[in-house]
């Protein structure tokens, strides 16, 4: 074990709050739906009975819809904002009102692998939960064909350029007084607008107004786009999902229906013009007309194609290190904000799992040593700028941690079956 490794560890114990973790203290104070999947991804490396606690205790707070809510309030803590109160779901622990990228069972799935034997009976009382979101997921968000997100929040990609065309149509003048609390724990410069704030809490806000009822949302709320990266991340969970159901002798056939589904809706999300796959704004039939990570998640769901390989190639070689978040040839790129044009390690991974899982073994091998190189240099920060390798967002996030632990270092010793 290196330095790293044990560093990693510590990061990954020192944000363990029992039974799940907290991304990074200070910026974000609870538990997220996607930062925590990647958390149990990191444990599993060193303790797997934690792993799966950490999944149990995520899907414990599914709504009764199915819905796994993107944070679960645990513990108050007054440096979060929008905290429970200004989501108002009645859940109880408190919780958000909106999904976040269902990775929980492919990961559950790479976890599974790692320990069939002791994974077994742990896997088989997540398998339920993991079926009732995915139909959710099918039922409440798959209305358009490809996966609709009712809040930028939910694409877990939250500020990326792709939303500013739905952005554009929230009226964020008429929100309450609010504080926000991000801006006092990392640089502001590397975080969202006042602008783009004042928008998500006015969504919010609407959500709270009609109960979380999400059909309703989805018919009237202010925000409404068809997001292509987590079309593509639920293409490829249905498809781990239905590979761990037949594992355990489950009929799958409704999950291979959505996962069909969802395939015959990846045609509306293509834009020629673009020459890429792209997100839509469901209200006006309008795409974005921007290029970013969330496009090159389809090659997570065997989804690509000569034209995005040539795309990817280019966005990719006008930087130095790790898949921008963005396109680094438009105007909008900035290479420290957020999802803006950074690169994200946790995003790298997921990007490397698709290239391994296609035979693209040389791209998947220069991902993995260019994130290598951004964590040996800088640590286990939240992002970083993809041109000088400056470390952005927090320090000693969790998943990046995990991302290490998994995939980044170098590790002949323990290589996880199917990760990249
Ligand atoms: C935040 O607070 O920035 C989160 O990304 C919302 O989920």
């Amino acid at each position: 074990m290196t330095d790293l490794d044990a560093q990693a560890r510590a990061i990954l114990r020192g944000n363990d709050k029992g039974g799940y973790t907290l991304p990074t203290h200070g910026l974000y104070p609870y538990q997220w739906n996607w930062d925590s999947a990647f958390a149990a991804w990191g444990f599993a490396t060193f303790d797997n009975s934690r792993a799966w606690d950490e999944l149990d205790t995520l899907m414990a707070s599914q709504w009764d819809t199915g819905m796994v809510p993107h944070i679960i309030f645990h513990q108050p803590d007054p440096g979060y904002f929008p905290g429970p109160d200004v989501w108002g779901t009645g859940q109880s622990p408190a919780t958000s009102g909106i999904s976040q990228p269902p990775v929980a069972a492919t990961l559950a799935r790479l976890i599974w692998d790692m320990d069939p034997q002791a994974g077994r009976d742990r896997i088989a009382v997540l398998y339920p939960k993991l079926v009732a979101w995915h139909r959710w997921w099918h039922e409440v968000r798959c209305t358009h064909g490809p996966v609709a997100i009712i809040h930028p929040w939910e694409s877990g990609r939250d500020n990326c350029p792709d939303w500013d065309i739905g952005m554009a149509g929230v009226d964020g003048t008429r929100v309450g007084p609010y504080t926000r609390r991000d801006t006092g724990h990392v640089n502001p410069d590397m975080r969202p607008t006042k602008e783009d704030y004042d928008r998500y809490i006015t969504m919010v806000e609407y959500g709270r107004s009609v109960d979380w009822d999400q059909d309703r949302i989805v018919a009237d709320g202010p925000f409404l786009m068809a997001d292509p990266g987590i079309t593509f991340i639920l293409l490829r969970a249905h498809d781990d999902l239905a590979a761990i159901g037949r594992a355990l002798g489950h009929d799958v056939s409704e999950i291979e229906g959505w996962a069909g589904a969802l395939r015959a809706a990846l045609p509306a999300l293509w834009n020629d013009k673009l020459g890429a796959y792209d997100a839509k704004d469901l209200r006006t039939d309008r795409f974005a007309g921007i290029l970013g990570s969330g496009a090159f998640l389809a090659y997570l769901a065997d989804a690509e194609n000569p034209a995005l390989d040539t795309q990817l190639m280019r966005v990719w070689n006008a930087v130095t290190y790790g898949i921008p978040s963005a396109d680094p040839e438009s105007v909008s790129f900035n290479p420290r904000k957020y999802w803006r044009g950074p690169t994200w390690p946790v995003v790298n991974a997921l990007l490397a799992l698709g290239f391994k899982g296609s035979g693209r073994t040389d791209l998947a091998e220069r991902l993995r040593s260019e994130t290598e190189t951004l964590i040996r240099q800088h640590g286990f920060y939240e992002y970083f700028d993809p041109l000088d390798a400056t470390p952005c967002g927090g320090a000693d996030f969790s998943w990046t941690a995990a991302i290490w632990l998994t995939w980044a270092r170098h590790h002949p010793d323990t290589a996880l079956k199917g990760a990249a």
